[in-house]
């Protein structure tokens, strides 16, 4: 089952759920999957109240739907800010990576960031935003220009992984055991592609090994095939279990910790995973994992999100809209004033998303800018 890193109320969970949905009451239908999970996330939240200080969220179709950009939404931004104006970290832990360039992780977080600009957050509040990319390796943090604009930009690796800090060090991993691990990966994706019959592309990155739909281009190469404009899951679970045999099959030779999973429309091998990087947080920012929360999508045997777990308790959501719901909760058991969630008016004016209609669109597996 895994750490229970608080108590969990699970009657009074169980109880206030019930009022509500009167599962207690049904003759015919069990309580389904769904509404365990919900009384389990639920349970989380009342057991961790005023005490959370580091709230870490998950990226693709946890903020935003898979692939796209955070959104011109007022409850999920608000309720953000409501937490970030109570002292709380927010904190976005994906495996998203796209090095330590700040303007490409703007563009997926564009939305959050014109609700802080619109919110007019003092600049000690506003780098309470932090992103860490590709899982544990990239850390970025909100930074006011003195025109008011919201920028990320790197945080100095001195900074959260110093020697006065006892926490883990991705920027010290050796260079050829990260060779090694991704070699591996790319080999064994390369494989599986061909056995597989998969119109994909696999992308090579710095710390990371993705397979992603080849597109038109691919049909000529795999005439008897499938994939090109979208990879079956059953693929590409197989592809991430395979990976996952490969790396296990070398025993003591990975000696760095990583992740291999099915983003949904792709499949990534990463060097390190999210415990790293929700380790790497709460040491730099010096909150217990009793005090941090981790929201995400991904908690199957091939997912990212599960990683999480070993650090901090977690809130298992299913789409963008359950995340908002269960931050209402969030705010509620920390005694949290709703100042931006729970507004009349939309205090964060109309231009919280994106002002006009983008010409340049960024590619979001590999960072790529387009103009369109
Ligand atoms: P998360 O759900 O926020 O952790 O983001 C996972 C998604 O990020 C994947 O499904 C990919 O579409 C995208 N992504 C972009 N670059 C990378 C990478 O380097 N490693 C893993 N996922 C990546
Ligand atoms: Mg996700």
């Amino acid at each position: 089952m895994g750490t229970l890193h608080t108590l969990l109320p699970v009657a009074a969970a169980f109880a206030k759920y019930d009022k509500k949905y009167a599962i207690s009451n049904r003759r015919c239908v069990t309580p389904s999957f769904n509404e365990i999970r919900h009384i389990l996330n639920l349970a989380q939240v009342m057991a961790i109240g005023s005490k959370v200080k580091l709230m870490t969220f998950d990226g693709d179709q946890t903020l935003y739907s898979d692939g796209g950009n955070f959104e011109n939404s007022r409850e999920l931004a608000g309720a953000m800010l409501d937490l970030m104006r109570a002292g709380v970290y927010v904190s976005v832990v994906t495996a998203a990576g796209y090095g330590l360039d700040g303007s490409k992780y703007e563009v997926r977080l564009d939305g959050m960031l014109r609700a802080i600009e619109s919110a007019g957050l003092d600049a000690e509040t506003a780098q309470r935003l932090i992103v860490m990319g590709g899982e544990c390796n990239y850390l970025l943090r909100v930074q006011l220009t003195q025109e008011g604009k919201a920028k990320l930009v790197p945080v100095a690796s001195e900074e959260w992984q110093g020697d006065h800090l006892d926490g883990p060090k991705p920027l010290h991993w050796p260079e050829e055991d990260t060779k090694f691990m991704m070699d591996l990966a790319q080999n064994s994706m390369t494989a599986s592609a061909t056995d597989l019959r998969l119109r994909c592309k696999i992308i090579r990155k710095a710390r990371s090994v993705g397979m992603i739909p080849g597109g038109d281009a691919m049909v000529a190469t795999v005439p008897v095939g499938h994939g090109s404009k979208k990879l079956k899951r059953e693929a590409l679970d197989e592809v991430v279990l395979r990976v996952m045999e490969t790396f296990r099959e070398q025993g003591s030779r990975i000696s760095l910790p990583w992740c291999a999973f099915n983003g949904g429309r792709d499949a990534w091998v990463d060097v390190g995973d999210k415990s790293v990087g929700v380790a790497a947080l709460q040491t730099w920012l010096g909150v217990e994992p009793s005090e941090t929360i981790h929201v995400g999508d991904q908690f199957l045997n091939v997912g990212n999100d599960i990683k999480a777990r070993e650090r901090c308790p977690c809130l298992w959501i299913t789409s963008p809209r359950e995340t908002e719901k269960m931050l209402v909760h969030v705010l509620e058991y920390a005694g949290i004033e709703g100042e931006f969630r729970y507004a009349q008016e939309d205090p964060l004016g109309a231009g919280v998303g994106p002002t006009a209609a983008p010409t340049v669109v960024m590619d979001a597996f590999t960072g790529e800018m387009k103009t369109i």
